[in-house]
C-alpha cells in the first residue's frame, strides 16, 4: 500500500549489491573451508542462492548481514529447477562447479518476465576452456577434466558470462584472456574477491579481463559493495516527491551516467565524505535515455528513470538496448495515469503532474519498486500487487522510505 509523499528527507543507507553477493556466494564453491561475506543484503535471492548451495552440501549460516559459507571437500555439484527456476542467477554456480569438481548438473532457466533470455555464452565460453555440456530432460550436464585457459571473445559484454568465465578461469591451468568482457562494478568486486582467494585476474573493469590460472584458492573475509541499483530507486522517489536525502555509502564513482542523467533533469547532487545527496528544488524536466552496457546507462536505472520521466516536464525517449522484453511495467504506469507510448526497445514518455493511484501488478523486481516509488508520486491510495518480486531485491524498502518520509506499508 503506497500513499502519496509530498516530499523526504533524511538518510537512507544503502545496502550490499545483489547482483555481487549472488556471485560472490558462488565462488566461494572455489575454496574449501568458510568464506565470510559481509554487508550482504537480507533478500530472497540470497536466501535462494542459500538454499541452493545447502542443497549441495554446503553450510550457510547468516549472522545479521555477515554470511558464512562453509565449503566441504566434496559436495553434490547439483542445481535443481525447483531453485533455478526461482532465480536465474543460480546459473552462476556453474563455472565454479565445473572448474573444482569437474563436473555440474544445472537445470536450464528459461524465459523470464524479459522475455527469452540465453546462456548461451556462458556455455560457449566454458566450453572453450575445455568443458562439455550436454542438455536432456531440461538439465545441463556439464563435464570436465582439468580446464585449460583459452582465448574467449564475448559476442556481448554479458554480466553473467563474464563472471561465470572468471570463476572459472581462475582454477584452470594456463591463461584466460577474456575479450569484450563486461565492466559493470560488480565484476570488479567478483575479481577483487577472487584475487584475495588467490587467484590471478588483471583487468576487470575493462574490456579485456586477463585470468592466470592457479591450483587452489583459498577462503577469506570480503565485504560486499553498495547496491547502486538501491541508490538508483531512492534517487528516482527524490526526483518524483522532492525534497532531499543523503544516500549513505552510496558509490558516485559507480553511478557516473545516472548521476549525469538525473543532473540534466534538472536534480541536484552533491558529493558527500558519507555517500551521494540528491535533492529537487525545481520541476525536471524530460530528457533522452538509452540503455548500454557499463559506463553505459545500466538497464536496471531504466524503470526509475521512467517514472521520474513521466511526471517530468516536456517529452523523453526511452530506448532499451539490454533486454528487448523490459518495457512491461509501462502498461501499468499508463493505468496509473502516465502518458507513455511503447513500441518496441523504444518508448515515448510525454509528462504529466501527476500520478492517478490505482491497483497495480509488479512484474519483476525493479519494476517493483518502480511501482512504489510511482505510488509516492500518485494522488490517492496505490497497491502494488505481487510485491514478493520486490522482496528478491531489496531489504526493506517500505521500511527504509516510510523513514525518508514516505507512506508505504508492506501487508
Ligand atoms: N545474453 C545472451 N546470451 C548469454 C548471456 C546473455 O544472449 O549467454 C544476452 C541477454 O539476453 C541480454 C544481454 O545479453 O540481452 C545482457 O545480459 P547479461 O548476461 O549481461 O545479464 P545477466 O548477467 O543475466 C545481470 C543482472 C541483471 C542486469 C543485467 C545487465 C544479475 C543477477 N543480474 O543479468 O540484473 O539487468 O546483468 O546489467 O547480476 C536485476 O537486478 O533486477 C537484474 C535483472
Amino acid at each position: 500500500m503506497v500513499y502519496q509523499s509530498d516530499s523526504l528527507s533524511g538518510e537512507v543507507t544503502i545496502g550490499g549489491a545483489k547482483n555481487s553477493a549472488l556471485k560472490l556466494m558462488a565462488a566461494a564453491l572455489l575454496a574449501e573451508g568458510v568464506t565470510i561475506l559481509h554487508n550482504v543484503p537480507d533478500i530472497t535471492d540470497v536466501t535462494i542462492m542459500s538454499e541452493l548451495l545447502m542443497a549441495m552440501g554446503v553450510g550457510v549460516a547468516r549472522f545479521g548481514n555477515r554470511v558464512e559459507i562453509d565449503v566441504p571437500a566434496e559436495i553434490n555439484p547439483e542445481a535443481p529447477y525447483e531453485l533455478v527456476s526461482r532465480m536465474r542467477a543460480s546459473i552462476s554456480v556453474l563455472g565454479p562447479l565445473i572448474a573444482r569438481f569437474g563436473i555440474a548438473t544445472v537445470a536450464i532457466p528459461g524465459g523470464d518476465d524479459f522475455g527469452s533470455r540465453p546462456i548461451d555464452m556462458h556455455l560457449t565460453g566454458l566450453e572453450r576452456l575445455g568443458a562439455k555440456f550436454s542438455y536432456e530432460h531440461g538439465n545441463i550436464y556439464g563435464k570436465a577434466g582439468k580446464l585449460r585457459g583459452a582465448e574467449v571473445l564475448l559476442e556481448f559484454p554479458s554480466v553473467g558470462a563474464t563472471e561465470n568465465l572468471m570463476m572459472a578461469a581462475s582454477l584452470s591451468v594456463g591463461n584466460t584472456v577474456i575479450d569484450n568482457a563486461a565492466r559493470e562494478p560488480e565484476i570488479s568486486d567478483l575479481s577483487d574477491l577472487l584475487n584475495l582467494m588467490g587467484a590471478k585476474v588483471s583487468g576487470a573493469g575493462t574490456s579485456r579481463i586477463t585470468i592466470e590460472g592457479v591450483e587452489q584458492m583459498v577462503p577469506v573475509e570480503f565485504t560486499v559493495i553498495p547496491d547502486r541499483v538501491e541508490a538508483a530507486t531512492f534517487m528516482s522517489a527524490i526526483a518524483v516527491c522532492g525534497g532531499k536525502a543523503l544516500l549513505r555509502n552510496a558509490r558516485p564513482e559507480h553511478m557516473r551516467m545516472l548521476i549525469r542523467k538525473m543532473e540534466e533533469m534538472g536534480m541536484e547532487i552533491t558529493l558527500d565524505p558519507a555517500g551521494i545527496v540528491i535533492e529537487r528544488n525545481t520541476t525536471t524536466k524530460g530528457v533522452h535515455v538509452s540503455t548500454l552496457p557499463y559506463p553505459g546507462l545500466a538497464t536496471d536505472y531504466k524503470p526509475f528513470l521512467v517514472v521520474a520521466l513521466a511526471v517530468s516536464e516536456g517529452l523523453s525517449m526511452v530506448t532499451e538496448n539490454i533486454f528487448a522484453g523490459r518495457f512491461r511495467y509501462i502498461d501499468e504506469l499508463v493505468r496509473m495515469g502516465a502518458d507513455i507510448r511503447a513500441e518496441g526497445r523504444h518508448a515515448v514518455v510525454t509528462g504529466v503532474s501527476c500520478f492517478s493511484g490505482a491497483k497495480v501488478r509488479a512484474h519483476d523486481i525493479r519494476a517493483g519498486a518502480a511501482l512504489v516509488v510511482a505510488g509516492m508520486g500518485a494522488d490517492g491510495v496505490t497497491e502494488v500487487y505481487e510485491a514478493e518480486h520486490i522482496d528478491r531485491g531489496y531489504e526493506n524498502l517500505a521500511g527504509k522510505l516510510t523513514a525518508m518520509g514516505a507512506q508505504v506499508e508492506r501487508a
